[in-house]
């Protein structure tokens, strides 16, 4: 027998409450329910890091994560860092860069830069390349994504974006 129920979701700073399954991946509710399409659905494995979104400040990803484990958390998603008028500096790291082909793996990139740089705001190149190891980019930028990432940690990601 299949039970719904409500879940309080905090997003990006508001409060949602959602219903359906408690093993229902996040994202799902993310996208549907909530219209946030910045986390894509790539594998739905758990292996490609489309999805990934922040999870009190922890990349996760939504695709894997039971939405009963996501309530009375602080959710970030791509939408929730910035936007095209005032992006967030890992992503005008990636614009002017220009690390996106196709985009569909940048949300992972992003968001998994974001909580990265969060605790190793200088970082080595090997180590960006280790963290961002189990992000898969099917285009084949790899290497604009990791100069996005470093111009990020240059620039003090948690600064303000500089100016082209
Ligand atoms: S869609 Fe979530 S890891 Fe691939
Ligand atoms: S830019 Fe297309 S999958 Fe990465």
């Amino acid at each position: 027998m299949r039970t719904t129920r409500r879940f309080a979701l905090r997003v990006n700073g508001a409060d949602h409450l959602v219903e359906g399954e408690p093993q229902t991946p996040l994202l799902f509710f993310l996208r549907n329910d909530l219209s946030l399409n910045g986390p894509k659905f790539g594998c739905g494995l758990g292996e490609c890091g489309a999805c990934t979104v922040l999870i009190d400040g922890i990349a996760a990803r939504a695709c894997a994560l039971p939405v009963r484990l996501a309530e009375a958390r602080e959710i970030v998603t791509l939408e929730g860092l910035g936007s095209s008028e005032g992006p967030d500096p890992v992503q005008q790291a990636f614009i002017d860069a220009q690390a996106a082909q196709c985009g569909y793996c940048i949300n992972g990139m992003i968001m998994t830069a974001k909580a990265f740089l969060a605790v190793n705001p200088a970082p080595s190149e090997a180590q960006v390349r280790e963290a961002l190891r189990y992000n898969l980019c099917r285009c084949g930028t790899h290497v604009e994504i990791v100069k996005a990432v470093l111009l990020a940690a240059e620039r003090g990601q948690a600064g303000e974006a500089a100016a082209p």
